[in-house]
């Protein structure tokens, strides 16, 4: 049985407990869902591959109260202390050199030389870190390859009794997950587009690098970066200009005319709307009866477009 835990105190003592004793807790983020554990706990951080199906063991985002208890973990420079200025707490993970004498388990960054970190904004889930008081680990809480989760709802269909708990906060205010930064290397990389738009990066530090660096040594340098990813049951086709009577439609902006299932992502073409209703648009529309495939609208590919289109491309991609 998996707890339903309401963010108040009782909630919140007991979602800290059960983490504190190497349990699995989901708790609603900003952006997506978490399926948290404790960072330190080799053996928790390994149950939470085991409950998504994890086929590999991808490095985890370390989860912090604040700024001052993740730079405990990695060493931060003066690029890595701008960003956590001007975006913490929010949807920005960082990627910095480990500490020496970090208690973070490596199998939490998959025995890699760097860590990933970030403070989350909801006051509720700064809390929780605080009362665990160690850095928790935390991946989107869906099964491995599934479209993330920003409702409680959505984490109980996937993993409903293989993690002790949810932590219920209600719905995800961002809805795409956060926007990795690698300051690890010779310059900044934006090796995931998320909340944080690479505009707003570019302004707080100047230029960005984009993608991967080139692989080094064979060294992985951005695992994680599976081409199909966040896939619904049907297939997804991108930049519509017609829909098919036998397709259903996530529009953006006024609707194309003739889709019988239609998913409004921001009918004012708002992308922090479009980003916030995302999956739980391409969950509906999957569940929809009588339809071979879901057609996407075009997005445009600027500030949060970024985020949306690239989970939209993952999401069509072949599997
Ligand atoms: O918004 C989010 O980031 C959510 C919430 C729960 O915080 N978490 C999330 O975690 O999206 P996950 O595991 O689904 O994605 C983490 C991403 C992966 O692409 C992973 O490869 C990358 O971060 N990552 C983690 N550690 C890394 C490292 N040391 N170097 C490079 N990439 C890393
Ligand atoms: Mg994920």
């Amino acid at each position: 049985m998996t707890e339903h835990l309401l963010p108040d105190p009782a909630g919140l003592a007991r979602a800290a407990a059960l983490l504190r004793a190497g349990r699995l807790v989901a708790f609603g983020t900003e952006t997506v869902y978490g399926l948290g554990a404790d960072a330190t706990d080799a053996a928790a951080v390994a149950a939470i591959f085991a409950a998504k199906d994890r086929p590999r063991f991808n490095p985890l985002i370390s989860h912090y109260p604040d700024a001052d208890a993740a730079f405990a973990d990695v060493v931060a420079g003066p690029e890595a202390r701008a960003l956590a200025a001007a975006f913490w707490p929010g949807p920005l993970t960082l990627v910095l050199p480990r500490r020496a004498g970090s208690l973070v388990a490596p199998l939490t960054g998959a025995g890699l030389d760097t860590l990933a970190v970030r403070v989350p904004a909801p006051a509720v889930v700064r809390a929780l870190l605080a009362a665990v008081g160690r850095p928790v680990a935390a991946p989107s809480a869906n099964r491995s390859g599934q479209v993330s989760p920003t409702t409680a709802a959505h984490v109980a269909e996937g993993l409903g009794g293989r993690i002790a708990a949810v932590l219920d906060s209600g719905p995800c205010a961002v809805g795409v997950e956060s926007t990795v930064v690698d300051l690890s290397g010779d310059r900044p990389r934006l090796l995931r587009p998320g909340g944080v738009p690479l505009e707003a990066l570019v302004a707080a530090i100047g230029p960005v690098a984009l993608g991967a660096p080139p692989a080094d040594a064979g060294v992985l340098r951005a695992p994680g970066q599976l081409a199909s990813h966040y896939a619904p049951g049907l297939p997804v086709r991108l930049d519509a200009a017609t829909v098919a009577v036998d397709e259903a439609l996530l529009a953006f902006g006024p609707p194309l005319e003739g889709a019988t299932a239609v998913f409004n992502l921001s009918p004012g073409g708002n992308l922090a709307e479009a980003a916030a209703r995302l999956f739980a648009g391409l969950r509906w529309l999957d569940a929809q009866a009588r339809v071979q495939g879901i057609a996407v609208m075009p997005i445009p590919e600027a500030g949060l477009g970024r985020a949306i289109n690239d989970r939209l491309r993952r999401a069509a991609a072949p599997r």
